[in-house]
């Protein structure tokens, strides 16, 4: 099955084609020029500028996949989490070529499709832990299957990619500022300020990274004079260990053979060597999508949205868009046989 997908939850258009051969297309718009100079993303921003890009997005992917409407099988899109204005746009683009072409469609969580971001580029044998650290979310989920996640921990304040970006912005670096602290990091040392690491005592997994960015605001103030690099390299390793050490524990404790970290922080080299490294060590085996699939994008939307279609389920068109969205709660697809089943799973 040939499948279109959109995705618009934040401040990303993206379209992309999948279909049984794999990835024949993904392009993404990024927003970052139009929000940059407001150190964040701003809402109102995002959704006119995915109503203007939405359309040639879409036609760049087919384009790209060298095929045209005619072609599709079926319609995939994001309908939450995110700014609901943004998602409305993708969502609204998605239902009116799935209204028009007759096409079978289907909503999918934003969430779901970073978890299983890495099986468009290769296997990975179910259970896996994976590790969901983006911008808007920070999650430990055991992935029991397509559409079964247990969610184990999460970050009880900010998400890591927001204290990433917050920390930039106190920084004066520009947005978004993960990756703006991971390539100024690189010629840090890391062992330079040690900034305190949040354990939580009776959290389980659960995880808290308003701390670690406080305490980055109070160094800041008593300027210490630390260089650049230094501050953003002790920053970025205070917010991996904190990362670390909850998900190793898991793995650990739930006999977990493989991590999978997914989500746009997933592309921070840093968390990716001291996982790797600690992976080893603890006998874990770790993958992280490419990086073209950590931060958003509609390939993975297309790969969860690919696998429901083909297990035959469908969203009506009636389907809204939701900002707030827990994995595994949501409107019910209809299965073929007529059975209701949860989206997002278990
Ligand atoms: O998954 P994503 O593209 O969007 C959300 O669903 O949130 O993640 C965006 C987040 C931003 O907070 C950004 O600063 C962070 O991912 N990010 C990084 C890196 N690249 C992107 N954080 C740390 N290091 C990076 N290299
Ligand atoms: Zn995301």
């Amino acid at each position: 099955m040939r499948v279109l997908a959109i995705e618009s939850s934040c401040d990303d258009t993206a379209a992309a084609v999948l279909d049984g051969d794999g990835v024949r297309a993904s392009v993404v718009a990024s927003q970052d020029l139009v929000h940059g100079r407001f150190g964040g993303v701003v809402p109102e921003l995002a959704s006119r500028q995915h109503v203007l890009t939405i359309v040639p997005v879409v036609k760049r992917a087919l384009a790209q996949a060298e095929i045209g409407l005619d072609d599709v099988e079926g319609v995939a899109a994001t309908y939450g989490p995110g700014l609901i204005g943004s998602l409305l746009v993708g969502l609204q683009a998605a239902k009116g070529i799935a209204f028009a072409r007759n096409l079978p469609f289907i909503g999918v969580n934003h969430l779901e499709g970073h978890l299983l971001a890495i099986l468009l580029d290769r296997p990975v044998a179910f259970p896996y832990l994976g590790l969901l650290v983006s911008g808007g979310h920070t999650s430990l989920y055991v992935v029991e299957g397509i559409g079964v996640y247990r969610l184990l921990g999460r970050t009880r304040d900010d998400a890591a990619g927001e204290a990433f970006d917050k920390g930039a912005k106190m920084l004066g670096l520009g947005y978004p500022g993960g990756r703006e602290i991971d390539r100024l990091a690189a010629a840090g040392d890391h062992a330079a300020i040690r900034f305190p690491r949040a354990t939580l005592k009776r959290g389980g997994y659960d995880l808290s990274f308003s701390g670690v960015k406080t305490s980055l605001r109070q160094h800041l103030l008593e300027e210490r004079g630390a260089a650049l690099p230094d501050v953003c390299a002790s920053f970025q390793e205070a917010i991996v260990d904190m990362l670390i050490a909850p998900t190793l524990r898991a793995a650990g404790d739930l006999g977990l053979e493989t991590i999978v970290v997914s989500g746009g922080v997933s592309a921070n080299r840093r968390l990716r060597a001291r996982m790797e490294e600690e992976g080893a060590r603890a006998g874990v085996a770790v993958a992280f999508p490419r990086f073209a699939y950590c931060t958003d994008n509609a390939a993975m939307i297309a790969y969860a949205g690919r696998a429901r279609l083909l297990r035959g389920e469908r969203h009506p068109l009636t389907l809204n868009a939701a900002a707030t969205l827990p994995i595994g709660v949501g409107p019910k697809a209809l299965a073929p046989t007529g059975t209701a089943t949860e989206v997002g799973g278990a």
